[in-house]
């Protein structure tokens, strides 16, 4: 008997990496940059596993050149970049990494708010470009955190997590959600508000939406339009939840104060992006889960959902386990 054949799309931790390689057969793609969808095509051909990154697409076209998956193990808790219903049609298991990044997203969406507000990353330019001559009273002036309203777009666990952290800064706290979590209200001492009234009040807005259809370009013109002219974007979601035009403008004009990004649309933002260069948006490159510690928990929790799927098992965190038991999930394994 062989081992379960599986493409691996990045190096990810060993937490991750030593499971996989115990009980697989794997080929991991060892470049900086994501394989190309040609090569995705070409190793995951035979392949019975796949551990995607959130710059892989795995759509129905994909599934189908790989006769063999049987299960999509998607490292990252966001998974816009996989077709669920494409899978689940197959039989296909797919799973992502939810819970041990939360914490971590949030400090770091927190970090941001703080970084723009308090003008953190404009003082160390200054004083590493040489331009620091005395204590100035009008020197590097920013906004208050502490007493001020954060507008939660989302409350999901990450979005808790930001409310948990204002509020050791009596910060106030509003959020919008589709759903209402009057627990958490209850709980965290959160308000309740319409999309419009969040935006119209609030002095940061933090974005905790996932992406899909009805999230993309939430963030537009006329939403701007709502914001205070002290206001601070702060998004560690999904960059094309904001439009990046809209966004500029509102930069540009003082629609609003500022921006934290740690996701743009596209990602990498080119470098030679106005909003790369605004000295009122702070753009770091996608890294709020990137911890030592969260980004090992989420390659063991990688590995045991391929290695679940592969057994043809529910996966710990799955996302369709309802595809189990149906087409390409039952079909002999020849390993
Ligand atoms: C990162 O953005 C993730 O979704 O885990
Ligand atoms: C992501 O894990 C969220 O639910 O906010």
């Amino acid at each position: 008997m062989g081992k379960p054949k599986v493409f691996v799309t990045r190096i990810i931790p060993s937490e991750g990496l030593d499971q996989i390689h115990a009980y697989c057969d794997a080929t991991v793609w060892e470049d900086e940059l994501p394989p190309p969808r040609e090569v995705i095509l070409q190793e995951a051909r035979d392949a019975d596993g796949l551990v995607s990154l959130l710059t892989d697409t795995i759509d129905g076209e994909l599934m189908d050149a790989c006769p063999r998956l049987r299960v999509v193990s998607n490292y990252a808790v966001g998974f816009d970049n996989l077709d669920i219903p494409a899978g689940t049609s197959r039989g296909i298991l797919m799973g992502n990494t939810p819970g041990v990044l939360t914490e971590t997203t949030a400090d770091f969406a927190f970090a941001l708010l703080m970084a723009s507000a308090r003008r953190i990353v404009e003082g160390a330019d200054y004083v590493r470009a040489g331009n620091w001559k005395t204590w100035g009273p009008m020197l590097l002036l920013g906004v208050d955190v502490h007493h001020a309203t954060l507008g939660l777009l989302g409350l999901g666990r990450i979005g808790v997590e930001m409310a948990k952290r204002a509020r050791g800064f009596d910060m106030k706290v509003i959020y919008y959600d589709v759903f209402r979590r009057e627990d958490m209200e209850q709980q965290f001492g959160l308000t309740y508000a319409p999309m419009e009234d969040v935006l119209k009040q609030a002095d940061f807005v933090s974005i905790h939406t996932p992406l899909t259809p009805e999230t993309h370009h939430l963030m537009n013109r006329q939403r701007f339009a709502l914001m205070k002219p002290n206001a601070v974007l702060i998004n560690t979601s999904r960059g094309p939840v904001v439009d990046n035009d809209a966004l500029l403008e509102a930069l540009q004009s003082g629609q609003i104060a500022g921006a934290g990004l740690d996701v743009t649309e596209p990602e990498p933002l080119p470098a030679d992006s106005p909003l790369a260069h605004l000295p009122n948006c702070l753009v770091v490159p996608h890294i709020a889960s990137a911890s030592r510690v969260t980004r090992g928990k989420m390659a063991d929790i990688a590995a045991r959902n391929l290695i679940a799927g592969l057994q043809g098992e529910a996966l710990p965190c799955g996302l369709n386990n309802d595809a189990l038991g149906q087409g390409r999930s039952t079909l002999p394994r020849d390993w």
